[in-house]
Protein backbone atom coordinates (compact mmCIF):
# COMPACT_ATOMS: atom_id res chain seq x y z
CA UNK A 1 0.00 0.00 0.00
CA UNK A 2 1.18 3.28 -0.67
CA UNK A 3 1.24 5.95 1.83
CA UNK A 4 0.02 9.10 1.60
CA UNK A 5 3.26 10.72 2.40
CA UNK A 6 3.76 14.77 3.63
CA UNK A 7 4.18 17.09 1.04
CA UNK A 8 6.44 19.10 2.27
CA UNK A 9 7.95 19.02 5.86
CA UNK A 10 10.81 21.57 7.38
CA UNK A 11 12.30 21.29 10.49
CA UNK A 12 14.93 23.53 12.65
CA UNK A 13 17.44 22.36 14.91
CA UNK A 14 19.81 24.35 17.47
CA UNK A 15 23.53 24.85 17.34
CA UNK A 16 25.29 24.61 20.34
CA UNK A 17 28.33 25.77 22.56
CA UNK A 18 29.99 23.80 25.16
CA UNK A 19 30.34 26.03 28.40
CA UNK A 20 32.46 23.58 30.31
CA UNK A 21 33.90 20.37 29.36
CA UNK A 22 34.90 19.82 26.23
CA UNK A 23 37.12 16.86 25.34
CA UNK A 24 36.76 15.60 29.10
CA UNK A 25 33.48 14.21 28.25
CA UNK A 26 34.69 11.86 25.84
CA UNK A 27 36.47 10.33 29.00
CA UNK A 28 33.02 9.82 30.72
CA UNK A 29 33.28 13.14 32.59
CA UNK A 30 30.47 15.65 32.74
CA UNK A 31 30.39 18.59 30.69
CA UNK A 32 27.72 21.43 29.95
CA UNK A 33 26.49 22.39 27.42
CA UNK A 34 23.87 25.08 25.61
CA UNK A 35 21.49 25.29 22.55
CA UNK A 36 21.90 28.37 20.89
CA UNK A 37 19.52 30.66 19.01
CA UNK A 38 21.43 29.81 15.26
CA UNK A 39 19.81 27.35 13.46
CA UNK A 40 20.39 24.98 11.17
CA UNK A 41 17.24 23.72 8.71
CA UNK A 42 16.27 20.90 7.04
CA UNK A 43 13.63 21.28 4.25
CA UNK A 44 11.88 18.28 2.28
CA UNK A 45 9.89 18.35 -0.80
CA UNK A 46 8.10 15.44 -2.61
CA UNK A 47 8.45 16.27 -6.02
CA UNK A 48 7.20 14.56 -9.30
CA UNK A 49 10.07 13.04 -10.78
CA UNK A 50 11.10 9.68 -9.60
CA UNK A 51 14.39 11.64 -8.72
CA UNK A 52 16.77 12.57 -5.41
CA UNK A 53 17.80 16.12 -5.68
CA UNK A 54 19.98 17.75 -3.14
CA UNK A 55 20.48 21.37 -2.49
CA UNK A 56 23.66 22.33 0.17
CA UNK A 57 22.59 26.21 0.26
CA UNK A 58 26.06 26.69 2.25
CA UNK A 59 28.31 24.69 -0.09
CA UNK A 60 26.53 26.19 -2.94
CA UNK A 61 26.30 22.82 -4.18
CA UNK A 62 23.19 21.21 -6.61
CA UNK A 63 23.06 17.45 -7.23
CA UNK A 64 20.22 15.36 -9.00
CA UNK A 65 20.00 11.91 -8.82
CA UNK A 66 18.15 9.19 -10.73
CA UNK A 67 17.65 6.67 -7.73
CA UNK A 68 19.44 5.92 -4.30
CA UNK A 69 21.70 3.79 -5.61
CA UNK A 70 23.27 6.71 -7.67
CA UNK A 71 22.79 8.94 -4.71
CA UNK A 72 24.11 6.83 -2.15
CA UNK A 73 27.65 6.01 -4.68
CA UNK A 74 27.79 9.37 -6.32
CA UNK A 75 27.17 12.19 -3.71
CA UNK A 76 30.85 13.18 -2.80
CA UNK A 77 33.00 11.55 0.21
CA UNK A 78 32.69 14.90 2.27
CA UNK A 79 28.77 15.01 2.48
CA UNK A 80 29.27 11.07 3.49
CA UNK A 81 27.39 12.05 6.74
CA UNK A 82 24.64 13.31 4.58
CA UNK A 83 24.75 10.00 3.09
CA UNK A 84 24.83 8.11 6.08
CA UNK A 85 21.37 10.12 7.22
CA UNK A 86 20.03 9.39 3.91
CA UNK A 87 20.78 5.04 4.32
CA UNK A 88 19.75 4.85 7.69
CA UNK A 89 16.37 6.76 6.92
CA UNK A 90 16.30 4.39 4.03
CA UNK A 91 17.06 1.08 6.02
CA UNK A 92 13.36 2.10 8.13
CA UNK A 93 11.56 2.29 4.46
CA UNK A 94 9.59 -0.36 3.01
CA UNK A 95 10.84 1.55 -0.16
CA UNK A 96 13.95 3.15 -1.09
CA UNK A 97 13.74 6.83 -1.23
CA UNK A 98 12.73 8.48 -4.43
CA UNK A 99 10.70 11.30 -5.86
CA UNK A 100 12.00 13.73 -2.97
CA UNK A 101 14.33 17.39 -3.14
CA UNK A 102 16.07 17.87 0.24
CA UNK A 103 17.65 21.03 1.13
CA UNK A 104 20.20 21.70 3.57
CA UNK A 105 20.91 25.38 5.37
CA UNK A 106 22.63 26.90 8.70
CA UNK A 107 23.01 29.31 9.65
CA UNK A 108 26.23 28.00 11.45
CA UNK A 109 29.74 28.48 10.86
CA UNK A 110 31.03 25.12 9.64
CA UNK A 111 34.06 23.93 11.75
CA UNK A 112 33.76 26.43 14.10
CA UNK A 113 32.90 24.46 17.25
CA UNK A 114 29.16 25.33 17.21
CA UNK A 115 27.49 22.41 16.00
CA UNK A 116 27.23 22.74 12.21
CA UNK A 117 27.54 18.90 11.60
CA UNK A 118 25.08 17.68 14.86
CA UNK A 119 22.71 20.39 14.07
CA UNK A 120 22.30 19.75 10.55
CA UNK A 121 22.14 15.75 11.28
CA UNK A 122 19.48 16.15 13.69
CA UNK A 123 17.30 18.73 11.36
CA UNK A 124 17.60 16.07 8.44
CA UNK A 125 16.56 12.75 10.82
CA UNK A 126 13.62 15.29 12.13
CA UNK A 127 12.46 16.21 8.72
CA UNK A 128 13.08 12.41 7.34
CA UNK A 129 11.13 11.29 10.10
CA UNK A 130 7.84 13.17 9.88
CA UNK A 131 8.10 13.38 6.22
CA UNK A 132 7.57 9.56 5.73
CA UNK A 133 5.36 9.84 8.98
CA UNK A 134 8.36 7.28 11.01
CA UNK A 135 7.22 8.65 14.03
CA UNK A 136 10.84 9.10 15.60
CA UNK A 137 10.73 10.70 19.21
CA UNK A 138 13.48 13.29 20.23
CA UNK A 139 15.57 10.14 22.03
CA UNK A 140 15.59 8.38 18.43
CA UNK A 141 16.64 11.61 16.02
CA UNK A 142 19.09 11.91 18.82
CA UNK A 143 20.66 8.68 18.38
CA UNK A 144 20.15 8.55 14.42
CA UNK A 145 22.40 12.00 14.47
CA UNK A 146 24.83 10.36 16.74
CA UNK A 147 25.09 7.24 14.26
CA UNK A 148 25.86 10.71 11.63
CA UNK A 149 27.98 12.30 13.76
CA UNK A 150 30.09 9.01 14.18
CA UNK A 151 30.98 8.94 10.15
CA UNK A 152 33.15 12.40 10.78
CA UNK A 153 34.17 12.01 14.49
CA UNK A 154 34.76 8.18 15.34
CA UNK A 155 33.80 8.19 18.84
CA UNK A 156 32.06 11.21 19.98
CA UNK A 157 30.68 11.46 23.20
CA UNK A 158 27.32 12.23 22.11
CA UNK A 159 27.05 16.03 23.36
CA UNK A 160 26.88 17.59 19.94
CA UNK A 161 23.85 15.65 18.99
CA UNK A 162 22.12 15.82 22.35
CA UNK A 163 22.13 19.50 22.76
CA UNK A 164 21.30 20.17 19.30
CA UNK A 165 18.15 18.04 19.44
CA UNK A 166 17.25 19.07 22.98
CA UNK A 167 18.42 22.78 23.21
CA UNK A 168 18.41 24.31 26.39
CA UNK A 169 21.34 24.35 29.07
CA UNK A 170 21.98 20.83 29.77
CA UNK A 171 24.30 18.68 32.04
CA UNK A 172 25.80 15.60 30.20
CA UNK A 173 27.88 12.80 31.23
CA UNK A 174 28.26 9.19 29.70
CA UNK A 175 25.23 9.76 27.15
CA UNK A 176 22.55 10.63 29.63
CA UNK A 177 22.07 14.31 30.30
CA UNK A 178 19.91 16.73 32.42
CA UNK A 179 18.44 20.40 31.53
CA UNK A 180 19.10 22.79 33.64
CA UNK A 181 16.35 24.88 34.31
CA UNK A 182 16.66 27.51 36.84
CA UNK A 183 18.79 29.94 34.63
CA UNK A 184 15.76 31.13 31.68
CA UNK A 185 18.22 33.13 29.83
CA UNK A 186 21.86 33.41 29.61
CA UNK A 187 23.84 35.74 27.22
CA UNK A 188 27.01 34.11 25.30
CA UNK A 189 29.24 36.47 22.89
CA UNK A 190 30.43 33.97 20.32
CA UNK A 191 34.15 35.21 18.90
CA UNK A 192 34.90 33.02 15.77
CA UNK A 193 39.06 32.98 15.79
CA UNK A 194 38.63 32.83 11.44
CA UNK A 195 40.65 29.08 11.88
CA UNK A 196 37.89 26.27 11.40
CA UNK A 197 39.33 23.34 13.25
CA UNK A 198 39.09 19.90 12.47
CA UNK A 199 37.69 17.84 15.63
CA UNK A 200 39.16 14.50 15.00
CA UNK A 201 43.05 16.53 15.02
CA UNK A 202 42.67 17.83 18.42
CA UNK A 203 40.63 14.60 19.41
CA UNK A 204 43.98 12.56 18.74
CA UNK A 205 46.27 15.22 20.76
CA UNK A 206 44.54 14.63 23.41
CA UNK A 207 44.59 10.64 22.90
CA UNK A 208 48.45 10.61 22.28
CA UNK A 209 49.21 12.74 25.23
CA UNK A 210 46.93 10.26 27.55
CA UNK A 211 48.91 8.04 26.29
CA UNK A 212 52.17 9.38 27.24
CA UNK A 213 51.46 10.83 30.32
CA UNK A 214 48.38 8.92 31.51
CA UNK A 215 48.63 9.78 35.41
CA UNK A 216 48.58 13.53 34.08
CA UNK A 217 46.26 13.81 31.23
CA UNK A 218 44.07 12.58 34.02
CA UNK A 219 43.99 14.64 36.98
CA UNK A 220 43.99 17.30 34.08
CA UNK A 221 40.52 15.74 33.09
CA UNK A 222 39.18 14.93 35.92
CA UNK A 223 39.66 18.62 37.52
CA UNK A 224 37.66 19.71 34.37
CA UNK A 225 34.51 17.13 35.51
CA UNK A 226 34.73 18.80 38.85
CA UNK A 227 34.84 22.61 37.28
CA UNK A 228 31.30 20.94 35.15
CA UNK A 229 29.93 20.05 38.31
CA UNK A 230 30.60 23.66 40.04
CA UNK A 231 29.64 25.40 37.01
CA UNK A 232 26.39 23.81 37.11
CA UNK A 233 25.67 25.18 40.86
CA UNK A 234 27.16 28.53 39.32
CA UNK A 235 24.88 28.52 37.33
CA UNK A 236 21.79 27.50 39.42
CA UNK A 237 22.64 29.96 41.54
CA UNK A 238 22.76 32.71 38.72
CA UNK A 239 26.36 33.98 39.94
CA UNK A 240 27.81 34.82 36.80
CA UNK A 241 30.80 36.25 38.13
CA UNK A 242 31.46 32.59 39.49
CA UNK A 243 30.74 31.08 36.11
CA UNK A 244 33.12 33.21 34.93
CA UNK A 245 35.72 32.35 36.73
CA UNK A 246 35.62 28.34 36.22
CA UNK A 247 35.30 29.42 32.38
CA UNK A 248 39.06 31.07 32.78
CA UNK A 249 40.41 27.61 34.73
CA UNK A 250 38.69 25.56 32.48
CA UNK A 251 40.48 27.44 29.60
CA UNK A 252 43.60 27.28 30.99
CA UNK A 253 43.48 23.71 31.70
CA UNK A 254 42.55 23.19 28.01
CA UNK A 255 45.96 25.54 27.29
CA UNK A 256 47.76 22.94 29.44
CA UNK A 257 46.26 20.05 27.18
CA UNK A 258 47.74 21.96 23.79
CA UNK A 259 44.41 23.00 22.40
CA UNK A 260 44.42 26.82 22.45
CA UNK A 261 46.75 29.26 20.27
CA UNK A 262 47.08 32.43 20.50
CA UNK A 263 44.65 33.70 18.68
CA UNK A 264 42.32 32.19 20.91
CA UNK A 265 44.55 33.65 23.93
CA UNK A 266 44.20 37.03 21.92
CA UNK A 267 40.30 37.46 22.33
CA UNK A 268 40.30 35.74 25.54
CA UNK A 269 42.85 38.53 26.70
CA UNK A 270 40.43 41.23 24.82
CA UNK A 271 37.20 39.80 26.89
CA UNK A 272 38.95 39.70 30.11
CA UNK A 273 40.18 43.66 29.90
CA UNK A 274 37.24 44.75 28.76
CA UNK A 275 34.72 43.74 31.61
CA UNK A 276 33.99 39.82 30.84
CA UNK A 277 33.17 37.55 33.48
CA UNK A 278 35.16 34.90 31.85
CA UNK A 279 36.19 33.80 28.30
CA UNK A 280 37.57 30.56 26.99
CA UNK A 281 37.45 28.41 23.76
CA UNK A 282 34.33 25.87 23.04
CA UNK A 283 34.54 22.47 21.28
CA UNK A 284 37.53 21.06 19.81
CA UNK A 285 39.87 23.99 20.03
CA UNK A 286 43.17 24.53 18.06
CA UNK A 287 41.01 27.20 16.12
CA UNK A 288 36.94 27.47 15.89
CA UNK A 289 35.23 29.91 18.49
CA UNK A 290 35.65 31.06 21.93
CA UNK A 291 32.92 32.20 24.41
CA UNK A 292 32.89 35.00 27.02
CA UNK A 293 30.10 35.83 28.94
CA UNK A 294 29.74 39.23 31.51
CA UNK A 295 27.78 42.47 31.65
CA UNK A 296 28.38 44.67 28.72
CA UNK A 297 28.74 41.90 26.16
CA UNK A 298 27.31 43.92 23.26
CA UNK A 299 30.16 46.90 24.08
CA UNK A 300 32.93 43.58 24.08
CA UNK A 301 31.08 42.86 20.26
CA UNK A 302 31.76 45.76 19.07
CA UNK A 303 35.25 45.93 20.48
CA UNK A 304 36.04 42.68 18.97
CA UNK A 305 34.24 43.34 15.55
CA UNK A 306 36.91 46.56 15.40
CA UNK A 307 39.89 44.38 15.88
CA UNK A 308 38.66 42.16 12.25
CA UNK A 309 36.99 39.85 14.60
CA UNK A 310 33.25 37.90 13.86
CA UNK A 311 31.12 37.74 16.79
CA UNK A 312 27.66 36.44 17.64
CA UNK A 313 25.78 37.58 20.81
CA UNK A 314 23.47 34.24 21.24
CA UNK A 315 20.54 33.23 23.67
CA UNK A 316 19.68 29.43 24.73
CA UNK A 317 17.15 28.02 22.36
CA UNK A 318 14.65 26.80 24.63
CA UNK A 319 12.65 24.39 22.10
CA UNK A 320 15.80 22.22 20.65
CA UNK A 321 14.16 20.47 16.80
CA UNK A 322 11.21 21.27 15.51
CA UNK A 323 9.15 20.32 12.26
CA UNK A 324 6.54 22.30 10.48
CA UNK A 325 4.52 20.24 8.05
CA UNK A 326 2.37 21.17 4.98
CA UNK A 327 0.12 18.53 3.77
O1 LIG B 1 33.31 19.25 17.09
P1 LIG B 1 33.23 20.29 18.15
O2 LIG B 1 34.19 21.38 17.98
O3 LIG B 1 31.81 20.73 18.40
O4 LIG B 1 33.72 19.60 19.53
C1 LIG B 1 33.02 18.56 20.12
C2 LIG B 1 33.39 18.44 21.55
C3 LIG B 1 34.47 17.43 21.90
O5 LIG B 1 34.38 17.26 23.31
C4 LIG B 1 35.83 17.95 21.55
C5 LIG B 1 34.24 16.10 21.20
C6 LIG B 1 33.07 15.29 21.71
O6 LIG B 1 32.70 14.34 21.03
O7 LIG B 1 32.53 15.58 22.78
Amino acid sequence: MVKNFNQFVSATAPGKVILFGEHSVVYGYPAISMGISLLSKCNIWRIDSNKIVIELTDFNKHFEFKDLNQCLSELPNEFKQIKKGIELINNKMTEDIKNIKIELRSSILIGSGLGSSASTAVALIAAFSKFYELGMDNEKISQLAYEMEKIIHGTPSGIDNTTCTYGNLLYFQNKKYHIIDNLKDLEVLITYTGISHKTSIAIDQIRNLRKQFPDLTHKILNNMGEIAESAEQELKSGNLENLGYLMNINQGLLASLGISNHIIAEINDIALENGAFGSKLTGAGLGGCVISIGNDLENLSHILNEKGFKTFLVNINPHGVKINEWK
